[in-house]
């Protein structure tokens, strides 16, 4: 898989050089450019109804048909908000996007060491916030969009768990793969639950802190 830019690694975590996607109401006035695409100038925002869903192929059927089928209904219901990547120069097509929603998993899902720090009772659920899916286009995957995706949602978690308690960040990979994807982040399995991965929500900060440190150290990328 090709990978354009720098690479850093930190064990557990890993995290590549680039900025932290903005959210629209973060974006003012970036300038455009006709050809390749600094990651600065894509944008995550909620998905409306101008976004062109059925354009978007990341090559997993059942990632495509959520977007095309559900995820407007899912979002008007709130049970399920999706986040798209766009470009600044044409907010219409998407190049990738992701879904997040509230969720509890039971006590034994995690290891004993995780529910012993956070201090939770053997008999309670834990509280999460889910990244139910995750998809890039074909046509830009291996450009580490799929890393600036994850962090943006990973971002909104923390940020939401600020507000409604969420001692969880769980990511429900589509398969074995993509699971390879989110353990590349430090992502550990869930017990029992068929690729379902975890990081607590307290590890999200400064792993956030950490991306944006690396940021100052990478040259711009093109996409
Ligand atoms: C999986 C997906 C989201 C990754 O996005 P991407 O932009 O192609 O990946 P990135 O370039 O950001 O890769 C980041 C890291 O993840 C790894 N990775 C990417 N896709 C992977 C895969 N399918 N399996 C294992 N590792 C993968 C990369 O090798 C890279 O690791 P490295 O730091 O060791 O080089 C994207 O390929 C996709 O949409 N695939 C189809 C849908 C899917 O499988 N979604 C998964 C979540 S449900």
């Amino acid at each position: 898989m090709p990978h354009s830019g720098g690479r850093k690694r930190l064990t557990p975590m890993r995290c590549h050089g680039a900025p932290l996607l903005r959210h629209d109401d973060e974006s003012a006035d970036l300038p455009v450019t006709e050809h390749a695409t600094p990651i600065e100038h894509f944008i995550t925002t909620q998905l409306e109804s101008h976004h062109d869903r059925a354009a978007f192929s990341c090559g997993n059927a059942p990632l495509d048909n959520y977007l095309h089928d559900c995820a407007v209904s899912d979002a008007t219901e709130l049970s399920k908000i999706t986040f798209v990547l766009v470009d600044l120069a044409d907010q219409r097509t998407m190049h990738g996007y992701c879904s997040l929603s509230s969720t509890s998993i039971q006590f034994g899902a995690v290891p004993a060491s995780v529910t012993k720090q956070l201090r939770i009772s053997r008999h309670r659920a834990m509280s999460a916030t889910l990244i139910g899916r995750l998809a890039v286009s074909n046509r830009l995957q291996g450009k580490r969009i799929g890393e600036e995706l994850l962090f943006d949602a990973l971002k909104r978690a923390y940020i939401a768990a600020q507000q409604v308690g969420s001692a969880l960040a769980i990511a429900h990979a589509i398969d074995a793969d993509a699971e390879r994807f989110y353990k590349t982040f430090g992502f550990v399995a869930l017990e029992n639950i068929a690729h379902g991965l975890f990081l607590t929500t307290a590890t999200v900060a400064p792993l956030l802190r950490l991306k944006v440190a690396l940021d100052g150290c990478t040259a711009a990328r093109q996409i």
